[in-house]
C-alpha cells in the first residue's frame, strides 16, 4: 500500500486497522479526471534575444531537487542518507540502482515523509515548492506517489473501498465533489484494464492474500487510480513473473507523459530494458556514487557494485 494513502485515509501506518467506514454521496455529474490538477504550475517564462525579434520559451523548473539530503533513523538516531544529491526534470525516467543497504528505499522513504526517518540536513523541492516543510498528504496532493518495496495488507478494507476512499479524499482536499459509486465504479474498471487486473480484486481486501506478485500490480493499480506528477517506484520488479513484468511496464508507459517522470528502485535489467531510463544511477553509502546513463548497468553487470563508485 502506498503511504501517501495511508496517510490521506487515518491508517496508522504501524498497524493494519482500518480506516472509517466508506461514505458514498449521490454521482456529482462531475467529468473524471486524472490527478493531480495542478501539475501545471510553477512554470516560468524566459524571453531570449534571437536576431531582431525577441522568442518566448517555456522552460519548466526541475520538478525535484535535491540537494546534499542527510537523513537518520528517529529510533536509533544512525545517520543513513549522507548527503543525497539528484535533479529530476519532467518527462524523465530515473534508475535508482545500489548494492544493498545502500540506502535506495530510505531515500524513497525520505521524499514521501516517512515517520522512520528525520531530515537532518539538505533540501528537497519539489515543484518549486520546500517537500520538506509539507506533511506526507500534502506531498501526495502535490503529485508524489511512492510504491513500497514491501506492500502491506489491510485486513477488513476491500481494494475498491479503500481505491474509492482515497480518490475521493483527494478530490475533496482539491476541494472537488466526490465522485459517486457509479463514476467510480467505471474509472477503477477501466483502470484495471490498464494494468490487466481481474475485477475480482477489487473485492478482495487490500493486498490480504495477494501473492507477491499481485502486490505489485495493486501497487501500479493505485498509481493508475490516483495519478502522479513524480512516481516512485521501490522494486516494483521484484518477483513479478515475465508476464506481470510486461503488464506493469506497459501500465507505466501508459500512465507515463511528457509532464510527469518516474523514478524506479531496481535491482535488474529488465525492466529497464522495457521503460528505458534516461538517467541511471548507483547509489553507494547513502549518496548517489555514480550517474550514467543505460550503459552503467553493463558496466553494473560486468563488474558489480564493489569498483562501481569507485569509476567516478
Ligand atoms: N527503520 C529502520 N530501522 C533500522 N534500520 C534501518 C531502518 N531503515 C533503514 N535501515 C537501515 O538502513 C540501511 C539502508 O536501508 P535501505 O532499506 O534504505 O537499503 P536499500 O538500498 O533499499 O537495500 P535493498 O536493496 O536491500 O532494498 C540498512 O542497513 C537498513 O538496515
Ligand atoms: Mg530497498
Amino acid at each position: 500500500m502506498n503511504l501517501m494513502m495511508m496517510a490521506i485515509l487515518p491508517i496508522p501506518l504501524h498497524s493494519p486497522s482500518p480506516p472509517p467506514p466508506l461514505r458514498l454521496l449521490s454521482p456529482p455529474n462531475l467529468p473524471l479526471f486524472t490527478f493531480p490538477a495542478i501539475s501545471l504550475r510553477h512554470r516560468y517564462v524566459t524571453v531570449r534575444a534571437s536576431g531582431s525579434s525577441s522568442q518566448y520559451d517555456t522552460n519548466p523548473p526541475p520538478l525535484l531537487q535535491v540537494n546534499d539530503l542527510k537523513a537518520k533513523i528517529v529510533e536509533n538516531g544512525v545517520e543513513i542518507l549522507h548527503g543525497v544529491n539528484l535533479t529530476v526534470n519532467q518527462g524523465e525516467v530515473h534508475a535508482i540502482m545500489g548494492k544493498n543497504g545502500s540506502g535506495k528505499s530510505t531515500f524513497a522513504k525520505v521524499l514521501v515523509g516517512h515517520p522512520d526517518y528525520e531530515v537532518t540536513g539538505g533540501s528537497v523541492v519539489f515543484k518549486g515548492e520546500n517537500l520538506l516543510d509539507m506533511e506526507p498528504e500534502e506531498r501526495s496532493l502535490a503529485g508524489l506517489f511512492m510504491s513500497f518495496q514491501s506492500p502491506v495488507a489491510i485486513p477488513g478494507v476491500s481494494n475498491d473501498e479503500f481505491l474509492v476512499m482515497a480518490y475521493n479524499a483527494r478530490r475533496r482536499k482539491l476541494g472537488l465533489p466526490e465522485l459517486g459509486p457509479l463514476e467510480c465504479f467505471s474509472y477503477l474498471m477501466e483502470k484495471l484494464q490498464l494494468v490487466n487486473m481481474n475485477s475480482d480484486f477489487l473485492n478482495r481486501n487490500v493486498n490480504e492474500g495477494f501473492s507477491g506478485g499481485e502486490r505489485k500490480r495493486n501497487e501500479i493499480l493505485q498509481l493508475a487510480v490516483l495519478g502522479a506528477d513524480l512516481a516512485i517506484l521501490d522494486e516494483i520488479d521484484s518477483g513479478l513473473d515475465v508476464d506481470a513484468l510486461r503488464d506493469v511496464a506497459n501500465a507505466v508507459k501508459r500512465i507515463l507523459t511528457p509532464k510527469n517522470s518516474l523514478m524506479m528502485i531496481t535491482h535488474y535489467r529488465r525492466i529497464l530494458d522495457l521503460l528505458n531510463p534516461t538517467h541511471v544511477h548507483v547509489m553507494d553509502k547513502g549518496k548517489i556514487a555514480r550517474t550514467g546513463d543505460i550503459s552503467l548497468v553493463e558496466t553494473i553487470e560486468k563488474e558489480g557494485y564493489e569498483t562501481v563508485p569507485s569509476l567516478t
